[in-house]
């Protein structure tokens, strides 16, 4: 009898190998190659191709085209970064590290949908029927017809499936599911991507929308990341720390609407509530007239979000100075650094620099940068950016301030939120913009880091 066949696959990627290895050639991880045992392979014939009963592929103007309802989740920032609601028939992945709040999410909407749209079935690998019971009376569940399977078994959760037709499945984690198919062990990358597999195909055979809970490795990617995100529809993340009270669910990819868009919520005693005025909450505890702080005019997905962008710039103790950036890139503040002090004469070369996002946001557009140059020279200069002034715009390596998109709405919320004042790209104050029209808010262009540090700091 032949031996059965091994592969060693990377845990962090999934590249294969026919030899263990020491560091993946793929990905560089070290110590990531586990023995996975392929399935047998099916007999010669199985493999031979066999016309389908339904003829070949369909002409592109005979498919009717189908704008299928959106089914709502009842919480309406959740339906937001799915991107209106959910699509019957997608394979959504929703990752986030230990007790941030995807089962309390999951088992919200879950309640919800079996109230208002059919049965759903909550498949939980990690808490028995009746943990996941006592945490839906907190969110008062109720009677919904809700189906809960505290199963591990893939192929128990596709029979359950088939039988109860639910309106919505969820897995609760796909790395405690294990297939019957694959010998490796449960969370395992082959299993991982089997279990994804098998579970898109019912999803789509039976046009039932179905969630995946996916963990998050200390590293801050999804186990198996690679493998499973190009199989789902969409993937959002639970960002921020869990000692906060608040919440952010962004869509990192999203074939029903637009990334990066994000949804933020509140922990309370019955669960996470959606958060109504983002702006408002980010700004909550902004000290007034403190060297260091500035208002940034962020847009998030779709939508215009105002975050105080904070830096502490100290005498560096040591012999080498200190930069550290929290929610946003480590390496684009080392440049705003450079671009200051060559471009707009601040000597920060001898001092620690500390940038910070307040609400444990993040944001990677370029309009960030205007606001951490605002943020580092108040801090720098220890004078306060006068009350009622919000910032954005990109800055170059030349230290020319340059344009960014959809610079009206971000003018319009900064007026919304009570800003009297904005300081932003002159290339982007179009007065015939009707976007702009009508604004009580003073528009201030700036084609440089100098001029605008002589508006923020005068
Ligand atoms: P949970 O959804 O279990 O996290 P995950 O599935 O991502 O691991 O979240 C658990 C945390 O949320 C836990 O610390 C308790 C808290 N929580 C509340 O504050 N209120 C609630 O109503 C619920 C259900 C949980
Ligand atoms: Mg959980």
């Amino acid at each position: 009898m032949k031996p059965p066949k091994t592969v060693f696959a990377c845990q962090e990627c999934g590249s294969q190998s026919p030899k263990w290895l020491g560091r993946c050639p793929d990905c560089g991880a070290w110590n990531s190659f586990v023995e996975e045992r392929t399935p047998e392979a099916p007999p010669a014939s199985a493999g031979r191709y066999v016309a389908p009963a339904g003829g070949g592929a369909t002409l592109y103007a005979d498919i009717a085209s189908s704008s299928a309802a959106r089914i709502t989740t009842g919480i309406d920032e959740f339906d937001r970064v799915l991107g209106g609601g959910i699509v019957p028939g997608s394979l959504v992945l929703l990752g986030g590290e230990p007790g941030i709040g995807k089962s309390t999410l999951l088992l919200q909407t879950a309640a919800h949908i079996a109230r208002a749209t059919g049965p759903v079935l909550y498949s939980s690998g990690e808490e028995s029927e009746h943990q996941v019971k006592s945490r839906g009376e907190r969110l008062g569940v109720g009677d919904a017809p809700l189906y809960l399977l505290a199963e591990t078994c893939l192929e128990r959760v596709l029979e359950e499936m088939a039988r109860l037709r639910p309106a919505l499945v969820i897995v609760d984690s796909i790395q405690t599911v294990f297939s019957l198919k694959m010998q490796s062990a449960p969370g395992s990358i082959g299993q991982v991507r089997e279990a994804a597999t098998q579970l898109l195909f019912a999803a789509k055979a039976q046009n039932v929308p179905t969630f995946l809970v996916g963990h998050v490795t200390k590293e801050g990617s999804l186990a198996g990341p690679k493998a499973l995100e190009h199989i789902v529809d969409t993937v959002l993340y639970f960002e921020g720390e869990r000692q906060h009270s608040h919440r952010i669910v962004r869509a990192a990819k999203n074939r029903f609407g637009a990334v990066s868009e994000l949804g933020v919520f509140e922990m309370t005693a019955t669960g996470l509530k959606p958060v109504p005025n983002p702006s408002a909450m980010f700004l909550a505890e902004r000290p007034a007239d403190s060297p260091g702080s500035a208002v940034l005019c962020c847009i998030e997905g779709t939508r215009p979000i105002l975050v105080e962008v904070q830096a502490l710039v100290s005498t560096s103790a040591y012999g080498y100075a200190k930069r550290t950036a929290v929610g946003l890139d480590q390496t684009r503040l080392s440049l705003l650094l450079a671009v200051m002090e060559k471009r707009a004469g601040l000597a920060l070369g001898g001092d620690d620099v500390y940038v910070n996002l307040a609400g444990g946001i993040s944001v990677d557009e370029p309009a960030v940068d205007l606001a951490v140059v605002a943020a580092v020279a108040s801090s720098f200069r220890n004078r306060p950016i006068a009350q009622g002034t919000a910032v954005f715009g990109e800055v170059g390596l030349a230290g020319e301030v340059r344009a960014t998109a959809q610079a009206a709405r971000r003018v319009r919320e900064a007026e919304q939120m009570g800003f009297s004042r904005c300081i932003m790209p002159a290339a982007n104050i179009d007065p015939k913009d009707p976007g702009f029209a009508g604004t009580a808010c003073e528009l201030i262009g700036v084609k440089s880091v100098q001029e605008a540090l002589e508006h923020l700091l005068a």
